[in-house]
């Protein structure tokens, strides 16, 4: 496998040599991936059943879309060439590449950002919130730019509350038009958002809890205000101030391998240590779905099933783990049993 992603802390590009594909599975309570298939017990001691109290891991859709497509097969015998035609054996991913940054380093203040707007940075933010208020940690949740108010959305912190409930959630500068925070302003007539005032509010917040996730607004590079010099900041400039790491939420379909080489490229020149959430996993996964999937694999920490924003907030709460790696307080660490029991 060739990625163009860059492996975190090295700006390197992860070649076939740096996959994880190799690698022994992470955990020792999960079964080994060469001794996983369909029949292979539970999938994680901890993850959520369908009986129709907790939502599908990401992967249960899929389950039934791969075993339709006999991808099992292709997952047990998975050091067995994939035949050129066997456009419906996607690759399965591989365990998750030991990195830096591993649980108990993702506190204090954490940017959730995205490759785009739209992507399910809300949602996400919520599901974080939610496993880490799960594992007993404070959790405060900041917007720092709630623009597009004149449309009658509920704004990005009420849906976190009502999702996820943590703590603190706070939205500190609001706008009418669904613009860029600063073009947002400007438009108005406001203040646009002065960028030391959002890190006062950010470090006051983590002061009072174990965790601020911060949710930006777009993606990495969007004008959210004016810096007390006149220039224009971003919240990649933000996580630089705090020395926060970042939650790159991505796109699961064609295109986002760009999208997040970018934001994760952008934010490594940056020495912002990230990872990435796929925002809406489908029910139905395409080939496509999958073979980007293997390839985000090295820097995955989590993936939000579609649909997971319409559910009630309980069932939320107690699916959230489930969807996340242990570096973001879930319990789902290991890709490869995750892919393989399909
Ligand atoms: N996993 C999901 N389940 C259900 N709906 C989702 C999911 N992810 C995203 N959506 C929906 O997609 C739309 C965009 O998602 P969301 O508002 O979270 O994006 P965002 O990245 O936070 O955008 P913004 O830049 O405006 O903050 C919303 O209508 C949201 O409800
Ligand atoms: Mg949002």
């Amino acid at each position: 496998m060739t990625t163009a992603l860059p492996t975190p802390g090295t700006g390197a590009p992860a070649g076939s040599d740096a996959t994880p594909r190799d690698l022994p599975a992470t955990d020792d309570h999960m079964p080994a991936a060469a001794s996983t298939g369909h029949d292979a017990g539970p999938r994680h001691p901890a993850m959520p059943s369908s009986d129709g109290d907790t939502v599908p891991n990401p992967g249960d859709g899929a389950a039934d879309a791969a075993v339709e497509s006999g991808a099992g097969e292709a997952s047990v015998e998975r050091d067995r060439p994939v035949a050129a035609t066997a456009v419906s054996e996607p690759e399965p991913p591989a365990a998750p590449q030991s990195l830096p940054g591993e649980p108990g380093e993702w506190r204090g203040a954490v940017l959730v950002t995205g490759t785009d707007t739209g992507v399910g940075k809300t949602i996400a933010t919520a599901a974080i919130a939610a496993a880490a208020q799960g594992a007993g940690l404070r959790v405060a949740v900041i917007k720092p730019g709630q623009t597009g108010t004149a449309t009658g959305d509920p704004a990005d912190a009420e849906v976190i509350a009502r999702l996820a409930g943590p703590d603190t959630v706070r939205t500190l500068a609001s706008f009418p038009d669904p613009l860029a925070p600063l073009a947002a302003a400007r438009v108005a007539g406001l203040e646009p958002i002065e960028l030391y005032s959002v890190v006062d509010e950010i470090r006051a917040e983590a002061d009072k809890h174990d965790l601020v996730l911060i949710e930006g607004a777009g993606g990495l590079l969007v004008p959210m205000g004016l810096r007390p010099s006149g220039e224009p900041w971003t919240v990649a400039d933000l996580a630089v101030t705090l020395d926060a790491k970042a939650v790159v939420v991505a796109r699961a379909g064609l295109g986002t391998l760009n999208h997040t080489a970018l934001t994760l490229e952008a934010l490594d020149r940056r020495g912002v240590p990230a990872r990435i959430v796929i925002g809406s996993w489908p029910a139905a996964p395409e080939l496509v779905h999958w073979t980007n999937l293997t390839d985000l694999v090295p820097h995955l920490a989590g993936a939000i099933p579609d649909g997971a924003g319409a559910i009630d907030p309980g069932v939320f709460r107690r699916s959230a783990s489930g969807w996340l790696t242990p570096t973001l307080y879930g319990v789902l660490d290991d890709w490869r049993t995750w892919a393989e029991e399909l």
